[in-house]
């Protein structure tokens, strides 16, 4: 009906042309009939149904609730302020209010509050005192305005659908406040039954804040009403529609512009999923989301709140740009359709002023690449080559392990996990070390087929490399049948090995510091010696605070520099 209205005043400002549509509308807007439906007690499991009805017919209701019914429906709170119904208190428990002290009125009804709080945002609740019974002390601790009714359907009574849709039909005038309870199916019957029958009649269903506003009656904290009859004022309908949204893909993601048909409101928005109130963000203008993000949005006129705007923004990275080579000269891909690439050889961080790719180019040492498509979040990725001219994306010219990287690389002691990728940070199994230390020992390993542990099979890429350490005396696994191989090393199983292979090239240890450590009682009792006489010919460092951190792991960029200072001494 409502909208039929807007077209009808619509339709006679296009025949009228322009001198009268104002007074017009504002006749229309006088002559509307207004009612607000309120439903205490709930949620129930008949809410849902009865939300799905006010859904259908655009009308909005107010709910009552008790805490201890809206602690367990806190998702049909929330789907109630989603859909522009307004939420209120109707304390925790529901007890009489007049028999309780100020304090224990102040806890029902902030324990109630609390998750309305929680499905609404912070703001006023207005309150219904139970059984609408109040005194002075309810109305001064409430510190809101307290809603009562002008018609009572006795629904909770009779539990007869008919019997309550003739009461509203019959009672509801302009203004009116109709009191149900959602506790009961008869009573969503009847109320969706009137409703269909009071718009007819050219009835708006508009929640109580709502109702007040449009008869220019301000809510008072502390004071009763129970109906807004009209006394001649009635205020047009703000559009109590949730602003809307438009989305264009643009460079580095997705530009959001939030929109609201009514004039003068200010939009409030959040991107993490929380419901915005007057205290989020305040809209101002088109943004660029770079991440996916659930959007929420509300649009505020004349301290009324909209529904409330939700829309999931996806938003993908750019794919990482791709690399080919041959000798320095660089060849840039990228999977994403429409990107666009910039790059720079100079060590700074390309942005979209930087060179753009258009064809294959001579590099330097490091190429940092930017790759951009519209309605993507921007991806970056580094090349560099090791002083060998190895290619690596994750290995940066200015770590302490670009050298030692390089190196290790370049003597074919580590290979990278995959084309161009080292992962330097990733742990170093014990299946890696042993194979690195075949490696080093330049082990023939074709004869070697199988070994006696049960977690290594015959056939893996370390197979051979493990039953080669194992027959060597340099591992023992880490029990009579097992070698876990994709278990992390620890610091001191690394020197037990180690120490054992050094003795075996008849490497003659230094003694270049004196050891004691402040955690020696942590090195298990196998390895001591290990960790001891390796510390003390300065193949391994402590790890600060005179600690030698014997269970720790290692990864493969400490791998790499230790590897090398080994190689180095038995050269
Ligand atoms: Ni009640």
């Amino acid at each position: 009906m409502k909208r039929f209205q807007k077209w009808l005043s619509v339709l006679l400002i296009m025949i009228l042309a322009t001198s009268v549509p104002i007074s017009l509308t504002q006749a229309s807007a006088a002559s509307q009939k207004l009612v607000a439906i309120t439903f205490d007690d709930g949620p129930s499991g008949y809410t849902p149904k009865l939300l799905d009805g006010l859904k259908a017919r655009g009308a909005k209701a107010t709910f009552f609730c008790v805490g201890t019914n809206a602690s367990a429906h806190a998702d049909t709170l929330k789907r109630m302020v989603n859909e522009g119904h307004q939420i209120a208190n109707h304390t925790y428990s529901h007890p009489q209010l007049t028999k309780l002290g100020a304090s224990e009125i102040q806890n029902e009804l902030s324990k109630c509050r609390k998750y309305l709080v929680s499905a609404a945002g912070e703001q006023t609740f207005c309150l219904r005192p139970p059984y609408g019974s109040y005194n002075n002390t309810v109305k001064q601790t409430a510190n809101c305005p307290l809603i009562l009714w002008s018609v009572d359907t006795l629904d909770w009574k009779s539990r007869n659908a008919d019997s309550v849709y003739n009461v509203i039909t019959r009672e509801t005038k302009d203004g009116s406040i109709i009191l149900l309870h959602d506790l009961y199916s008869t009573s969503v019957t009847a109320a969706l039954r009137a409703i269909d029958t009071l718009q007819q009649q050219g009835y708006e269903f508009v929640t109580v804040k709502e109702l007040f506003r449009r008869r220019g009656i301000t809510l008072e904290n502390g004071k009763v009403y129970s109906s807004a009859y009209n006394q001649g004022i009635t205020l047009p309908a703000e559009d109590g529609e949730a602003p809307s949204v438009a989305v264009q893909d643009v460079w580095g993601g997705k530009q959001v512009t939030l929109i609201c048909k009514t004039k003068g409101a200010q939009i409030y928005y959040t991107v993490d999923g929380s419901v915005p109130t007057e205290k989020s963000k305040k809209y101002s203008g088109a943004f660029i989301v770079d991440k996916s993000v659930s959007l929420r949005a509300i649009a505020v006129y004349q301290n009324t709140n909209s529904a409330v705007l939700t829309k999931s923004i996806t938003v993908s990275k750019t794919a990482v740009p791709q690399i080919t080579h041959q000798g320095k000269t660089l060849t840039l891909t990228c999977a994403t359709k429409g990107a666009v690439m910039y790059y720079t050889t100079d060590k700074t961080n390309p942005t979209a002023s930087s060179k753009t790719y258009t064809k294959p180019f001579v590099a330097q040492t490091t190429t940092k690449v930017l790759a951009r498509a519209k309605g993507y979040a921007d991806s970056t990725a580094c090349f560099t080559f090791t002083q060998y001219g190895d290619l690596f994306q994750d290995v940066p010219e200015d770590t302490w392990y670009y050298k030692p990287v390089g190196q290790a690389v370049h003597q074919k002691l580590m290979k990278g996990t995959a084309p161009y990728v080292f992962q330097p940070n990733d742990s170093l199994t014990r299946a890696m070390f042993v194979t690195i230390l075949a490696r080093l020992a330049d082990a023939d390993l074709s004869v070697y087929k199988s070994t006696a542990f049960q977690d290594v099979k015959a056939g893996t890429w370390y197979t051979a490399a493990v039953a080669w350490a194992n027959q060597m005396g340099y591992t023992k696994g880490v029990s009579e049948t097992e070698f876990s191989p994709d278990e992390s090393i620890t610091r001191e199983q690394m020197c037990t090995m180690l120490y054992r292979f050094l003795k075996k090239q008849n490497y003659a240890f230094s003694k270049q510091t004196t050891t004691s450590f402040a955690d020696q009682a942590q090195i298990s009792p196998w390895a001591k010696q290990a960790v001891n006489v390796l510390h003390q010919d300065g193949l391994i460092n402590g790890v600060g605070d005179n600690r030698v951190a014997p269970k720790e792991i290692s990864n493969r960029a400490s791998a790499a520099k230790l590897f090398i200072s080994v190689q180095n001494r038995i050269q």
